[in-house]
């Protein structure tokens, strides 16, 4: 059975979800993996877990584009182990942490992709821009949490 849960409670998968993060994008995520570990607030780590193993990870951080300051939260760290790829653990991960983002009253949640945009527009992320970054090309995209959830914040 595949469950959600906040990183708070499964401290020990920490080493091993830091390893998958530095291998895919490097050692500065890997610190920033590293210190993902608040329960309820950002930044936090939302771990898919399969058993009791660790498939895959969508995490909630405040900064993620050097070039981008102002904005604020991001959804990043959106990673599925390879032999689980292909099965919309990316998607419930991505939507979980948005769910869980929205309850914290956030409104406008941030990402950068350069590679998984179609993931996002499935969960009806819009694009806002495009541009060069860290020697790719970088999608930026940006969501609506109160509207696509529904919730009426007055
Ligand atoms: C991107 C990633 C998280 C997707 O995980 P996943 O569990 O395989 O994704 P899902 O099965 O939930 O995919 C859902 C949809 O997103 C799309 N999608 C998934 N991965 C994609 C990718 N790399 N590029 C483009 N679209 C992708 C698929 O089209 C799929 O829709 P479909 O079922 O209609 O084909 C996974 O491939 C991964 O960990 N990659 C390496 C890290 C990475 O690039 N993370 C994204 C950072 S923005």
């Amino acid at each position: 059975m595949m469950i959600i849960e906040n990183i708070s409670h499964h401290l020990d998968m920490l080493p091993a979800i830091a390893a998958w993060h530095r291998d895919e994008w490097g050692s500065d995520w890997e610190q920033q993996v590293l210190h993902s570990i608040n329960k309820d607030k950002i930044p936090t780590i939302y771990v898919a877990i399969n058993g009791n193993i660790p498939v895959g990870t969508a995490m909630l951080v405040n900064d993620d584009m050097i070039t981008h300051p102002e904005l604020s939260p991001w959804l990043g760290g959106v990673y599925v182990k390879k032999e689980y790829r292909g099965r919309g653990i990316g998607l419930l991960l991505s939507q979980h942490a948005m769910q869980e983002a929205a309850r914290m009253g956030i409104n406008q949640l941030w990402l950068y992709t350069t590679s998984a945009r179609k993931l996002y527009e499935k969960l009806g992320w819009q694009y806002v821009t495009e541009e060069h970054y860290l020697d790719e090309s970088a999608t930026i995209m940006n969501i609506n949490l109160a509207e696509k959830f529904k919730i009426d914040r007055q």
